[in-house]
């Protein structure tokens, strides 16, 4: 992982789960973090490497500026890791118009702003990589989390897009797409007409270590995959939908099947 070593970089999302553990790992790799989150106050203690700062991805403004300060101070970004995120266990019957605008301002929005705002100075330096975090469920059509997995399609999309685009100007694009992880993600999660317990006892698989996860995530950043893809599970099922979406659609009404048992 050496070639973390004295990077400047950026992870929204940084105060917990994936967004953390990213921001950790990369200050042990040697580069300088400015990890920035809704959870962070203005007087959180910051280190060297690893400052922390208060941002909401969803204002396009308060981003730029960040990215602009960042540039300022350090002369240059080399990584943005656009991370923040959270999910929606919920049929579409269910949703209302607030929580959709909520989940496509920070999941897809936020992860826009964070691209507009640090691709500008990319192109500028020739060099950099923008890392997204999307989801398995940015490659697979799934009911019940259908808001959720609609935002990282989206992210999955942008990014797989914008890396072509990018590359003429020395940018890397990579959009992480893991499995299940162990994080507050879920105890976080809005869930519609069904107790958040019962939700997280319908995940088909199980979830995976967060540190060990985000290390092989990091190493397919340091690869420049357009995809990171895991665990094997994860892989299988993207295949599966590729390769037989009728057989992938059973599985997904056995899930659909199974919330419903337990829907109000
Ligand atoms: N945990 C999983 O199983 C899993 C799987 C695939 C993808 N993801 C994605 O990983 C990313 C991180 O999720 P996590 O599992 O670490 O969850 P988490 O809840 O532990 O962390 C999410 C962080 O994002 C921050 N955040 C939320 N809205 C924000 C906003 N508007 N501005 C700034 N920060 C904001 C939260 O305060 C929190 O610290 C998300 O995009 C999520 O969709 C998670």
């Amino acid at each position: 992982m050496e070639q973390f070593s004295g990077k400047i970089a950026i992870v929204t999302g940084g105060a917990s789960g994936i967004g953390k553990s990213i921001a950790e790992h990369l200050v042990r790799y040697g580069a300088t973090v400015i990890a920035a989150d809704l959870q962070f106050k203005d007087t959180e203690s910051s280190t060297d490497k690893l400052e922390k700062c208060y941002l909401d991805v969803t204002d396009a403004e308060a981003v730029r500026q960040l990215v602009e300060n960042v540039v300022a101070r350090h002369g240059r970004l080399d990584y943005i890791f656009n991370n923040a995120g959270f999910a929606i266990g919920s049929e579409v019957r269910d949703m209302n118009v607030e929580q959709w605008q909520r989940i496509i301002a920070v999941n897809l929005q936020g992860v826009i702003n964070g691209v507009m705002a640090a691709y500008p100075q990319m192109i500028k330096q020739q060099s950099g990589h923008i890392v997204n975090t999307a989801s398995l469920a940015g490659l697979i059509y799934q009911p019940v989390i259908n808001a959720y997995s609609t935002t990282k399609h989206a992210v999955v999309a942008h990014s797989m897009g914008l890396r072509l685009e990018a590359q003429q100007f020395g940018v890397k694009v990579t959009a992480l797409c893991p499995g299940y992880i162990k994080t507050n993600i879920y105890n976080a999660a809005v869930s519609n007409n069904v107790a958040n317990d019962a939700f997280l006892k319908l995940i088909p698989f199980p979830m995976l270590e967060l540190d060990p996860t985000v290390e092989k995530m990091l190493a397919g950043v340091a690869k420049n995959k357009a995809l990171v893809v895991l665990p094997a599970y994860g892989k299988i099922v993207y295949a599966l939908h590729r390769i037989s979406p009728a057989l992938a659609n059973l599985l997904s009404k056995k899930s659909l099947g199974d919330w419903r048992k337990v829907r109000n």
